[in-house]
């Protein structure tokens, strides 16, 4: 009987058979290999205890060299921490002593750039102060050359004209039998030499305004706000105290307000304005207030020097000028200047003195009957 029959035959079990007889013939070698393991181990743990014994019996200068070799090993690793820590040691010491280097020279490049800045403080203070005071000196230099021209104009072409227009009347009274057709041109040359005479105290009292030596500063005032309200139409509010001043102070305070209003009625667009002159803590302070467009006063000019101006020489008096003012808010401008130390003004003479002044309007806005109200009490 073939293997092919047999298999034929049982087709199932010849299979199973083999592989039983497989599996015990693996786990017979697992078995034989695992044996052999053990006693492999077996004869090393014998030859290792041989070697321990032999050990045991060995002399003891190979121990003793085996001692030092430790003891130089441990005092190797024990030199090479210590090396070790040294080093970092210095290094972290290094990092320090650059660290406390850097900061001392910081903090000296701070104390020089504290010594540059404060000695430019002090540079820029005098400079201030040289520029107030050339300002002031230039102002002042300007008033007198001002005056100077208001005197002449006064006392050369005022007595120039007067006498021509004397000389002209005389001439018309001669003329008015002899030649009676020259009457209508003296009459008319007459009339140029009033309106000659007129402009030259217009030239005069802009040049230097004679109320302020006069009638003071509240009516100087005065007269000009009611000037301006004819001018432009705008209603003028005043309540001006019969303040007194330094004289160089009282004329400050009018170019302000002679400023104010030139503002005011170039760019402000108001209707109303409010001129209120009075002492508060001690000092006079004056306010000119509009209702106008008002301004950006953080907004950069290039070639506004009235603002400015005004600054310069209220601050050159020992005053203090402050501008308020927004996009449609109007503007306020307020002046603090020291009071003068003399007596006021009584305050029965200003109402008088403004009430008789020449021209003085109390109510001149559009040629309307506006209330003007001028309050002169302190
Ligand atoms: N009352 C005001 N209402 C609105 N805008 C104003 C008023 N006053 C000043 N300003 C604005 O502030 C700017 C500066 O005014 P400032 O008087 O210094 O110069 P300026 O009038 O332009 O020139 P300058 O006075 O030198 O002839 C003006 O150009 C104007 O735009
Ligand atoms: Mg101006």
């Amino acid at each position: 009987m073939t293997i092919r029959s047999v298999l034929a035959r049982h087709p199932i079990l010849v299979p199973l058979a083999c592989a039983a007889a497989l599996t015990v013939v693996l786990v017979g070698e697992s078995s034989y290999w695992q044996s052999e393991g053990v006693l492999a181990e077996l004869s090393a743990l014998r030859a290792g205890t041989a070697r321990l014994e032999e050990l045991r019996a060995a002399p003891t200068e190979q121990q003793a060299d085996i001692h030092r070799t430790l003891l130089l090993n441990r005092l190797g690793v024990a030199l090479l921490s210590v090396a070790s820590l040294t080093a970092l040691y210095l290094y972290l010491r290094r990092g320090l002593a650059l660290e406390e280097q850097r900061e001392r020279e910081k903090q000296e490049r701070q104390r020089l750039v504290q010594i540059e800045r404060e000695r430019l403080e002090v540079e820029v203070a005098r400079r201030t102060e040289q520029l107030v005071k050339l300002a002031h000196h230039i102002e002042t230099a300007r008033e007198q050359e001002r005056a100077r021209l208001a005197r002449d104009l006064h006392d050369e072409m005022g007595s120039l004209l007067t006498s021509a227009k004397l000389d002209a009347a005389r001439i018309r009274t001669r003329v008015a039998t002899l030649a009676p057709e020259a009457l209508e041109p003296l009459t008319q040359l007459i009339a140029k030499l009033n309106s000659g005479i007129a402009l030259k105290q217009d030239i005069i009292e802009n040049l230097r305004p004679s109320t302020l030596d006069t009638l003071g500063l509240a009516v100087t005032l005065d007269i000009l706000a009611g000037d301006f309200a004819k001018r432009s139409g705008v209603q003028v509010q005043c309540a001006l105290a019969p303040v007194r001043l330094a004289e160089a102070a009282e004329l400050v305070v009018y170019r302000v307000v002679q400023e104010a209003i030139t503002n005011v009625s170039k760019y402000a667009r108001a209707r109303q304005l409010w001129l209120n002159l009075g002492i508060i803590q001690g000092q006079a302070e004056l306010t000119v207030r509009d209702d106008g467009i008002g301004f950006d006063t953080n907004a950069a000019t290039n070639s506004s020097y009235g603002l400015l101006g005004m600054r310069f020489r209220v601050e050159a008096e020992h005053g203090s000028l402050s501008v308020t003012s927004a996009p449609n808010q109007g503007t306020l401008i307020r002046v603090r200047l020291p009071a003068s130390t003399e007596a006021p003004i009584p305050a029965e003479y200003v109402i008088a003195a403004a009430a008789s002044a020449p021209g003085h309007p109390r109510s001149q806005a559009n040629g309307a009957d506006h209330d003007f109200p001028v309050s002169r009490q302190g």
